[in-house]
């Protein structure tokens, strides 16, 4: 018996608190920064993003993935006993140790799972999917929960302002379950790529091994993100077109069988010029970074998720999913629903 791997539901979670490009621009104007309103809609397409509130609220990366975790668990009809696996994409985990795949199994009770964590940045959620999919294929996991989500803010330099109003913090999940081989409604192909000689276009160099963070560290922001934006962006649109081609290649297919395209949410400007360059209308492109920022990994599951609560994709339909993010890491998976 050959299998297949199929997302059975889906799920998404919030902080309450929220930030607009006018809190941003009071925020960073104590630092004699300036932005506005105007330019972040202009130059990103955000208008706000949620931030979790460390001071006044219990929220965490692991608490806000559980949340979505059992949304997804219930839209798929299953339980935490059912799952076999739990694959968490992150790149701002609760803790270094343990993983935050274990601070979410305990809170859910998934006590049958094994749990891992994932760092892919913003591409984790697919090289998440990819992994779990492997797993299903094989047979030796019939249920995978597959949860992206960040707590970005708590890495945002607040003195550059070129970064700082990019990233919004948030949790997507998917449950994925075994079909038989050749079902209709399941995954049908994908495209990873890296390429590590690009480490340095956005990094975070102090709080690893590598680096500890020094008073010096501290003072520099070296414990926080670094990032060449437009060297990112010009990159982003090459390696998303890329990976969205040969995704469809793999399968036979061509960018008129495709119903929905489904992008990393980094910036409204780089998905529509990978509209453009693949010739797709941007009213079949799925957003939600207006409302949420760049919530890296956490993009794709929780734009999916409004959508097909929204009703917006309907049975049957193909999707492609399409991230890029730090290391760079990038890659693509193509889905019948
Ligand atoms: N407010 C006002 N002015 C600003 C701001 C701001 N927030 N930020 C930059 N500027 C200024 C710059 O200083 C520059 O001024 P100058 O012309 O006087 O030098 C001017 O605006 C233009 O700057 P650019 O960097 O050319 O602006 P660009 O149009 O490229 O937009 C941005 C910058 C938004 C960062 C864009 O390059 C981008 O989105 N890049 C991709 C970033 C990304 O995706 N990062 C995450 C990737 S990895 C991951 O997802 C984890």
């Amino acid at each position: 018996m050959e299998f297949a791997a199929r997302i059975l539901g889906t799920g998404s979670a919030y902080p309450e608190k929220r930030l607009t490009n006018d809190d941003i621009a009071r925020k960073i104007a104590e630092f004699g920064i300036e932005t506005n309103d105007r330019w972040i809609r202009e130059r990103t397409g955000i208008r706000e993003r949620r931030v979790v509130d460390v001071k006044n609220s219990a929220e965490t990366n692991s608490s806000l993935g559980t949340e979505a975790a059992r949304k997804a668990l219930t839209m798929a009809g299953k339980t935490p006993e059912d799952i076999d696996q739990i694959i968490y994409a992150t790149c701002t985990q609760d803790t270094i140790i343990p993983s935050t795949a274990c601070w979410l199994q305990h809170k859910l009770g998934a006590d049958r799972a094994w749990a891992m964590d994932i760092n892919a940045a913003c591409s984790g959620f697919i090289y998440g999917i990819v992994t779990a999919e492997q797993f299903i294929r094989s047979g030796q996991a019939r249920t995978v929960l597959v949860v992206g989500a960040e707590v970005l803010s708590q890495f945002v330099n607040w003195e550059d302002r070129s970064s700082c109003i990019l990233f919004g913090d948030g949790a997507g999940a998917a449950v994925l379950t075994q079909v038989a081989a050749q079902s209709p409604r399941r995954l049908l192909a994908n495209h990873l790529l890296s390429n590590g000689s690009l480490n340095g276009l956005f990094l975070i160099a102090a709080g690893g091994s590598k680096q500890e963070v020094t008073p010096e560290c501290y003072h520099q922001n070296l414990h926080k993100i670094q990032m060449n934006g437009r060297e990112i962006f010009k990159v982003a649109v090459r390696t998303l077109v890329e990976c969205a081609q040969q995704t469809l290649a793999k399968n036979q297919m061509t960018i008129d069988d495709l119903d929905w395209f489904v992008p990393h949410q980094a910036n409204i400007r780089i998905i529509e010029a990978v509209a453009e360059r693949l010739r797709f209308p941007m009213d079949r492109v799925l957003i939600n970074l207006d409302r949420f920022g760049n919530t890296s990994s956490a993009t794709i599951p929780t734009v999916l998720d409004e959508a097909l609560r929204n009703g917006r994709i309907e049975a049957g339909q193909t999707l492609l999913f399409d991230a890029f993010g730090a290391g760079l890491t990038a890659g693509a998976v193509l889905l019948r629903w």
